[in-house]
């Protein structure tokens, strides 16, 4: 299954977007919107891609993605989310994907690895990386990358190890373009929630956040931690418990290393 097709107008309609550009073929698009903001450009703006040439991960990683995948990223002004809460508005856009892909799947049992990653059936299908393009504006590039239709057969190995696709879990494709509006409106929605109710949108990183119960080792800095996940505290950070009955430790970024 490698057909993505996308209703460019559809997509501008029914969400918050202002633009929307595609392209067949981008190094990435995260980098594209990056460069393009540095013009007057009305936001929120789309990119998506066909194909991404030199797709970016999160800790300068690549992101593999062959035909099939959906990519895209968004550009927003975003004023009102306080510098700090970039890393938690990773859970929040995580937690977006999750729930515009159930309303298409119902029965995948995706889950938030925190900070930033979407997984089904303990492998990855989504990843997403937050940038901050311009030091004096409230502007976001937010990139997200979903193995939807894909066929990760031909992936490296590494990748093929850790990740896996919609289709290749549940056995049939989805619309791409519903995926995309599902998720973009969802988006807007857990945006609004991340400024003004706060409560609502962190049940929900708590409900999907697979970690908890876990013993895990997460890397934050140059120290690495470990302990039982106890969940995510109200800012977003994970809560760590090194030894029974110990304080929580709070780790506000990081990456999770063994889960
Ligand atoms: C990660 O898992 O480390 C984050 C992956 C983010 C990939 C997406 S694909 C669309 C956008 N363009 C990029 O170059 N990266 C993001």
């Amino acid at each position: 299954m490698n057909d993505l097709y996308f209703d460019l107008l559809a997509i501008r309609d029914e969400t918050f977007l202002r633009d929307v550009i595609f392209y067949e073929e981008i190094d990435s698009t995260n980098s594209a919107l990056i460069k393009l903001q540095q013009e007057p450009v009305e936001t929120p703006l789309l990119a998506i891609a066909q194909s991404q040439t030199n797709g970016r991960g999160r800790a300068g990683n690549n992101w593999w993605s062959n035909v099939g995948s959906l990519t895209f990223s968004l550009l927003l002004d975003f004023p009102m989310l306080a510098l700090g809460e970039l890393s938690s508005f990773s859970l929040t856009a995580g937690l977006s994907v999750c729930q515009a892909i159930e309303k298409h799947a119902p029965a995948a049992d995706l889950a938030l690895k925190w900070p930033n990653d979407v997984f089904l059936n303990d492998k990855k299908v989504a990843g997403i990386l937050i940038e901050k393009p311009s030091a004096s504006e409230p502007r976001l590039v937010v990139g997200i990358g979903i193995n939807l239709n894909n066929d990760l057969s031909e992936a490296p190995s590494e990748v093929r190890q850790r990740a896996t696709s919609l289709f290749g879990e549940l056995g049939d494709p989805l619309d791409a373009n519903r995926v995309l509006i599902d998720c973009l409106q969802e988006i807007e929605r857990r945006s609004r929630e991340q400024v003004h109710h706060r409560e609502e949108l962190l049940d929900q990183w708590r409900a999907y956040c697979m970690l908890t119960g876990r013993q895990i080792e997460v890397k934050s800095g140059n120290v690495v931690h470990s302990g039982r996940c106890l969940g995510i505290d109200e800012s977003g950070a994970l809560l760590l418990e090194s030894e029974p009955g110990a304080a929580p430790e709070r780790i506000a970024t990081g990456e999770v290393l063994k889960f």
